[in-house]
């Protein structure tokens, strides 16, 4: 029960890896605020006791603070956030839908940075800690891909300056996942050939020579939230890839 008591934000956790950290979290005794779109999908986590729903979007103004105000309300602090809400849509420059592009710059980096600035006087109280889930695609040249990678190369580059920048009191860091079964899979805006095509070549490119899972993503990602763990570690992109950046 490594994050007993401790009170985290975690976005986009009605689905996927953002699910499979919740439940994660839940089990080592954190306090829950789930945020995300859609209310269903959150509330399917046990919303009576240590989780809440927060349903929102988090690129919406004043989102940022609403979410914040919402957890220290309902458990007191704030001791982690976990910026895991994320938004792929793929396909050749050429091809790409600019406003697109936009709202991924708008979900996958300035909301986890505003998120990140409404927290930060309530994790400095307590020593917090950060964890954004970026991907290998920030670190690897993704043809076909270059909008997503750029979204994701700009959060590891908020992670590494935040991780100084907050030092010592609030730790940033970053999980880089390779490619994970979720529901992302089907809304790439690629066709089912093209999506196909994608995911064999992905596992070829894989040296564990599988998917991973959820749930190996939320492993680490709570390790990095938990002091007695990882109170020396900030600024650190970790990839759980399968040995796809090797
Ligand atoms: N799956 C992979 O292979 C893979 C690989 C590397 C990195 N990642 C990263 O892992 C993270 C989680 O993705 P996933 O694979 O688990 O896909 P997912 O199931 O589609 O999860 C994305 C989550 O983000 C939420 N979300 C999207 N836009 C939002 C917004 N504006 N405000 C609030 N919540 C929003 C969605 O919930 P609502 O629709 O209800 O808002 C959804 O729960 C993403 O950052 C993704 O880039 C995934």
């Amino acid at each position: 029960m490594s994050l007993q008591g401790r009170s985290v934000v975690i976005t986009g956790a009605g689905t996927g890896i953002g699910r499979a950290i919740a439940e994660r979290a839940l089990k080592e005794g954190a306090l829950v605020t789930a945020v995300g779109r859609r209310r269903a999908a959150l509330e399917e986590l046990a919303t009576d006791g240590p989780a809440q729903a927060v349903p929102e979007d988090e690129a919406a103004p004043g989102a940022a603070d609403r979410i914040v105000r919402a957890a220290v309300e309902r458990f007191g602090a704030l001791h982690g956030v976990v910026n895991n809400a994320g938004l792929a849509r793929f396909g050749r420059l050429e091809e790409a839908d600019l406003e697109e592009f936009d709202r991924m710059l708008a979900v996958n980096v300035r909301a986890p940075a505003e998120l990140i600035r409404c927290a930060l006087p309530h994790l400095r109280a307590v020593g917090g800690a950060v964890v954004n889930v970026s991907s290998v695609g920030g670190v690897l040249s993704m043809p076909g891909r270059s909008c997503y990678g750029a979204s994701k190369a700009a959060l590891n580059s908020l992670t590494r300056s935040l991780a100084r920048e907050l030092a010592p009191e609030v730790r940033v860091n970053a999980v880089l996942p390779g490619p994970v079964d979720t529901p992302m899979w089907q809304e790439l805006g690629l066709t089912p050939e093209g999506t196909r095509d994608l995911r064999e070549n992905l596992l070829s490119a894989t040296p564990m020579g599988r998917f991973g899972t959820g749930e190996e993503i939320a492993r680490w990602v709570c390790q990095l939230l938990d002091p007695d763990l990882a109170g020396w570690i900030t600024g650190a992109l970790v990839p759980v890839d399968g040995g796809r950046t090797t």
